[in-house]
């Protein structure tokens, strides 16, 4: 097995989806790529959470890590006087950002963390005044990217174990480094890796109708690294798994429960049950941060957006107008589908109920 050390080594990002200025962030508008390449500066929770609306930032790491420092945020832009009057902001920025989207349990797994620790803090007498409180608090957010980065490092080591040589991969969505904000991600993390230590890899990314994650971000960041791709419609995902052209199917999570439900990006489903049915691994691959031991299968809301996002493609109408849409953007694959889950903390392989107690021991 190749190392940790080995793979810090030859991991060297192209990309900077999030960069933190101390008193804002700046966010890779991933909304406009890949025909433009600009940063928004947010500065207030609001902001953050505007932007994960929007999608300006998006991917379910990349959720967590931005509303991390949202909350620094929270405190640097509405200067409570007292760490009462912090506590009571934190509490509403964590509402804020919460609610900006549904479905990736990263986002309040990223503002329960801050909440907890700020109470910690100020309850251990480390904070004893609100410059005290934000400057830990900037040190947590920090924490939170680095033990990502650093999750991300293992996944890709534990699932280069699933990756030969010449291997074609068949993925979902992005789930790269635009979408986890480190520039190496999760689903993407095996095969960028085996790629700088000179193996013979490529992906096929399906579009990913209708915000084309696929078409737009995970080819223009396969493109930069040097990483052979080839785009196809979501419906041809049937087509090429039959034909063997793929040697596996890598994915990303939003969200995975206690028994194994793998919450992600709509379309994961099929490729799921298509490879199941015609013996092609189907792993996804996620931080411990992704994953949700406390709720049932029901309880999750699954995302949906605005039906102009199906009417049209990038602001063109493509439909009758006014057509009835159905736009949910998530969906949910069922245990007995995926062959394992791979994680910073190892590989987990059914049965999942009780295997993922034992390995991410939340
Ligand atoms: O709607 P998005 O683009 O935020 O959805 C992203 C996905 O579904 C990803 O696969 C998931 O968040 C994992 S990202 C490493």
């Amino acid at each position: 097995m190749v190392t940790l050390e080995e793979l810090k080594a030859v991991f060297k990002p192209k990309l900077k989806p999030i960069i933190w200025r101390e008193d804002s962030l700046d966010l890779l508008d991933q909304s406009a790529l890949p025909f433009q390449t600009t940063y928004i500066t947010v500065k207030t929770p609001e902001e953050v959470a505007k932007a994960i609306k929007l999608m300006q930032v998006r991917g379910a790491p990349a959720i967590g890590i931005t509303a991390g420092y949202g909350m620094v945020l929270a405190l640097i832009s509405t200067k409570p006087n007292t760490l009462n009057e912090a506590i009571e902001e934190l509490v509403k920025a964590k509402q804020i950002m919460d609610q900006a989207r549904p479905t990736a349990v990263n986002l309040s797994w990223a503002t329960s963390r801050m909440l907890n620790f700020a109470k910690k803090k100020i309850e251990e007498g480390e904070a004893k005044s609100v410059s005290e409180l934000i400057q830990l608090m900037k040190e947590e957010a920090n924490r939170i990217y680095e033990e990502e980065l650093e999750a991300e490092l293992k996944i890709g080591m534990y699932g280069l174990e699933k990756i030969s040589d010449g291997d074609t991969i068949l993925t979902q969505c992005n789930a790269g480094g635009l979408a986890t904000g480190t520039g190496l991600g999760t689903a993407l993390a095996p095969v960028k890796l085996a790629h700088y230590l000179g193996m013979k890899v490529s992906v096929i990314a399906p579009e990913t109708r209708p915000w084309l994650q696929g078409s737009r971000l995970t080819v223009y960041e396969l493109m930069a690294e040097g990483i052979q791709v080839t785009l196809i419609t979501d419906t041809a995902v049937g087509l090429v798994i039959y034909k063997n052209m793929v040697n596996s199917v890598m994915v990303g999570a939003d969200r995975i429960l206690k028994d194994g439900h793998v919450f992600n990006k709509i379309g994961t489903f099929k490729e799921a049950v298509i490879s199941h049915e015609l013996g092609i691994p189907f792993y996804a691959l996620a931080p411990s941060s992704s994953f949700d031991l406390k709720s049932k299968v029901d309880e999750i809301k699954i995302e949906e957006r605005d039906p102009n996002e199906v009417r049209t493609i990038r602001g063109i109408p493509i439909v009758p107008e006014n057509v009835k849409v159905y736009n949910p953007v998530f969906d949910v694959t069922p245990p007995k589908y995926i062959t394992a889950l791979i994680t910073e903390k190892g590989v987990i392989y059914p049965p999942f109920e009780k295997n993922i107690p034992k390995i991410i021991g939340l």
